[in-house]
């Protein structure tokens, strides 16, 4: 068995004590601000974190600002995307009195366990990690310090505030294996002070971009959640289908078709055999219209929160959440000194 099919099998009893024991719990999960979140986030880990907040559930949510440029020269808008992030996390009710939304580049103490945490790990387990690997080949580029350790920076993320429990995606398993090993070898050799966080992972299949391949903003298939309706409908009509005239779903030979199928399905909640069954012969503009449609009808409560909403409100919750992460990290970093005999 691999690792993500053993993690996946050990996902029923995790949900189930979660619901039963929230208080003894505290999420830390989070996301790399490079563009606009999309369907592909809310329904993949937005939807989730409202709905562990609502068990009661202590979550923190990271705005990883310095991963944007481990692959990267520049930071690029990286403040505009930070902050729309966190007003899609508004409008998709995430409460910020309840959930600690931060920025990476706020918290000093955060960053400082970055040091004694790489001195727990070789430089052969860095270059192992299969996401860095991947990532670094993808960026075209030579591999930046920063990109080779960022699985370490990570572990700084999930460990500062001892976070036991890590939504990701299954990209990020490696990452969450190397939180904690590193929290294991600490408390080996200065004393217990950091949890063992567990990996949650999701068994709802990813959702493909318009044109069937992962969505995703680089590859320009996504639907992001702030764009208008009608940049909704441009997107969709941009999509690339294929001459077969009758509607249906196989993803292996008509990606177009079903990237479109597997949208409309998800935001109707049915099945994507059903929605292709229902347009049939009318053809791949009748699949557009539909599709566009459906999302728009289901992202418009979303999308009128959000325009409810200015930059000030967003800065306004990442001054409270910064507060409150760096009063965590503060208190940590304390503990780790003391572990490590560096009081003065
Ligand atoms: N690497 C994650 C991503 O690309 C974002 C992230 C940063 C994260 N720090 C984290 C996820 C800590 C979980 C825990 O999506």
């Amino acid at each position: 068995m691999d690792s993500f099919t053993a993690t996946a099998a050990r996902m029923p009893a995790l949900h189930a004590d979660i619901a039963e024991h929230p208080e003894h719990y505290r999420i830390l999960t989070g996301e790399r601000p490079t563009g606009r979140l999309h369907l592909g986030h809310h329904f993949g880990t937005i939807r989730e974190r409202v709905r562990l907040q609502g068990l009661g559930v202590e979550t923190f949510v990271i705005l990883a600002d310095y991963q944007v440029i481990t692959d990267r020269d520049v930071a690029g808008n990286v403040r505009d995307h930070v902050y729309g992030a966190v007003l899609d996390y508004l409008a998709a009710g995430l409460d910020p009195h309840r959930t600690t939304i931060f920025t990476h580049s706020s918290i000093p103490a955060l960053n400082q366990l970055l040091l004694p945490f790489l001195s727990l790990v070789t430089e052969a387990e860095l270059h192992r990690n299969p996401t860095v690997k991947a990532e670094a080949a993808a960026s075209g580029r030579a591999l930046s310090g920063l990109l080779l350790t960022y699985p370490v920076h990570q572990a700084a993320d999930i460990l500062f505030c001892k976070g036991n429990l890590v939504p990701v995606g299954k990209d990020n398993l490696p990452h969450v294996e190397a939180a904690r090993t590193i929290a294991r070898r600490f408390n080996d050799r200065y004393g217990a002070v950091f949890p063992e966080p567990a990996a949650l992972v999701s068994d709802a299949p990813e959702l493909p971009g318009l044109d069937g391949r992962k969505m995703s903003k680089s590859y320009g298939n996504a639907i992001a959640l702030g764009m208008t309706e009608d940049e909704t409908a441009a997107a969709i009509k941009r999509a690339r289908t294929d001459s077969e005239r009758t509607i249906t779903y196989d993803p292996v030979n008509r990606p177009g078709v079903a990237g479109l199928l597997a949208t409309a399905a998800v935001v109707q909640g049915r099945a994507p055999e059903e929605v292709a069954a229902e347009v049939g012969a009318a053809g791949s503009g009748a699949l557009k219209k539909l599709t566009t449609e459906a999302v728009n009808e289901y992202l418009r409560p979303h999308r009128a929160r959000r325009a409810s909403l200015t930059a000030a409100d967003a800065a306004a919750v990442l001054r409270e959440g910064n507060a409150r992460a760096n009063a965590v990290a503060e208190a940590t970093l304390d503990e780790v000194r003391e572990a490590m005999g560096m009081t003065y």
